[in-house]
């Protein structure tokens, strides 16, 4: 290999701390126990651990989940019964939550709903619109305030808990709820208390004290840059194998990876249409009943944002599968076929590629917008990926380069999983 071959493919810079928004110390720490803390679900049962687990590279290790009222994790949850069964699939992937707390990182989930933005005098663009408080720290602390209102995810079905009941009314009705079932823990309040200036005592506690504590966990502790990759940008020409940096001379190259995951994230955080297949209860909306997800265009209301996605950043992707908004794939080499020609593996997709809990009332409506032939038409005549023709070796380079994107020790995070509660709830 050439030397001046480094510049010559446009590498990132190499990433580091100094990228990385600050955070507090103790805000985090009393983030690591909010995160795993079933106390912020109408119903007392789910937490962001369960979908973003530890054990589970910060994403749930299923195509689609399974919300509020499922029972434990990965493909172990289960889906309830009765008259507590659950009633439908999370319709989006649960995405790893690596690096999110970068200072580049301007746009979040898969179609972009919470961004940086003053649209709204409030420092973001989110669902809330303006009724999102003033206060929040960052853009993760901003996310976290809708898990809790999501009635799938979080919240619970209207007449199960007040906080079901309050979302109903309008968004901005929750967040008081939550607020005070933490403060009124004797534990929490102390620690509210320890970590902010401006709580003197535990009524004191609002919904963006808790946010941001949240907010900072997740930025401290999945901060991942020690891979074998990160080691080649920093100097280190050996730190790489030499399939892995074949890998990577087609991924800046030939394979035109890096027009879209660009940068030191490797995602420009723009949205493309690459015609993964639909499958599960789609995000409908209220005058499209249709059981489809639009991506993008659900944001932006514009025609040609039809089926757009974010570019997934994709440090430690060989932890995180299934891959894509939906998790279509479960391998790497999956989603990779995929991208070199998205016309032909949409047509010979097969939906065991995905990894989906076994729920016979919740599988009836996983095949319907897949089987849907205008719905076929409509997502195959939007692709915004040009086909690339690359060899079977070439494709096994790709793919080991990709798993040259695992961090070391950072993987494992900062604080972890906590052991107790403060709410006295079970961890997940
Ligand atoms: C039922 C599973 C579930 C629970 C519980 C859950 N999430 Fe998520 N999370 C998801 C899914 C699915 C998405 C993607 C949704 C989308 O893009 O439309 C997501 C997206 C995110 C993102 C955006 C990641 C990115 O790259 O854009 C963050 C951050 C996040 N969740 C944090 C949290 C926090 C904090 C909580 C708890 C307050 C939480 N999640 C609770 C499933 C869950
Ligand atoms: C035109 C832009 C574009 C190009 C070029 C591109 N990708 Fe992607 N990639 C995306 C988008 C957008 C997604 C997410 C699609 C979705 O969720 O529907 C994605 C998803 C992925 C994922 C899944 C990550 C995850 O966490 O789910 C991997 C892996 C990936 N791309 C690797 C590659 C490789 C390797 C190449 C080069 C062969 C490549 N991409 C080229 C836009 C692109």
């Amino acid at each position: 290999m050439l030397p001046f071959q480094l510049q010559a493919l446009e590498l990132p810079q190499p990433l580091g701390s100094a990228d990385f928004l600050e955070f507090d110390q103790l805000k985090a720490e009393l983030g690591q126990l909010l995160f795993y803390d079933p106390i912020l679900s109408g119903n007392r049962n789910i937490s962001c651990g369960t979908c973003h687990n530890h054990a589970l590279g910060s994403g749930d290790g299923l195509s689609l989940g399974i919300g509020e009222g499922g029972q434990g994790i990965g493909t172990k949850r289960t889906a309830g019964s009765g008259d507590d069964q659950i009633r439908k699939r999370i319709p989006r992937n649960s995405p790893a939550l690596w690096n999110l707390g970068s200072k580049e990182i301007s746009t979040l989930f898969h179609d972009g709903r919470v961004s940086i933005s003053d649209v709204y005098g409030n420092g973001f663009n989110t669902p809330a619109e303006e009724w999102l408080p003033q206060g929040i720290d960052n853009i993760l602390a901003a996310q976290a305030m809708f898990p809790v209102t999501s009635q799938f995810e979080m919240a619970g079905n209207p007449k199960e808990n007040e906080v079901a009941g309050a979302t109903h009314d309008r968004i901005d009705a929750v967040w008081p709820i939550l607020a005070k079932r933490v403060r009124v823990i004797p534990e929490y309040g102390e620690m509210f208390i320890r970590t902010y200036s401006d709580v003197a005592q535990p009524s004191d506690v609002n919904i963006t004290h808790i946010v941001n504590a949240i907010g900072a966990f997740i930025g401290l502790e999945w901060q991942s840059f020690d891979s074998a990759f990160d080691e080649y940008l920093s100097g280190d020409e050996s730190a790489l194998k030499p399939t892995e940096r074949n890998g990577l001379n087609l991924f800046y190259g030939k394979a035109r990876c890096v027009e879209c995951h660009s940068g030191k994230l490797l995602t420009d955080q723009k949205f493309y249409a690459i015609a993964l297949p639909q499958f599960g209860p789609g995000r409908t909306r209220r005058f499209d009943p249709m059981v489809r997800d639009v991506g993008r265009m659900a944001q932006t209301d514009r025609l040609e944002d039809a089926y757009r996605f974010r570019t997934p950043a994709l440090r430690n992707v060989a932890l995180t599968g299934p891959y894509g908004h939906n998790g279509a794939y479960s391998t790497l080499e999956g989603i990779v076929r995929h991208h070199l020609n998205p016309e032909s593996a949409f047509e010979s997709w097969e939906i065991e590629q995905a990894k989906l809990p076994e729920v016979p009332w919740l599988s009836e409506v996983d095949y319907v917008a897949y089987q849907d032939d205008r719905e076929r038409n409509r997502l195959k005549s939007n692709i915004d990926i040009q086909s690339v023709e690359l060899t079977d070796i070439e494709v096994e380079e790709l793919i080991a380069f990709l798993n040259s994107l695992t961090g070391g020790s950072s993987v494992k995070g900062r604080f972890g999983r906590p052991e107790r509660l403060p709410s006295g709830l079970e961890v997940d």
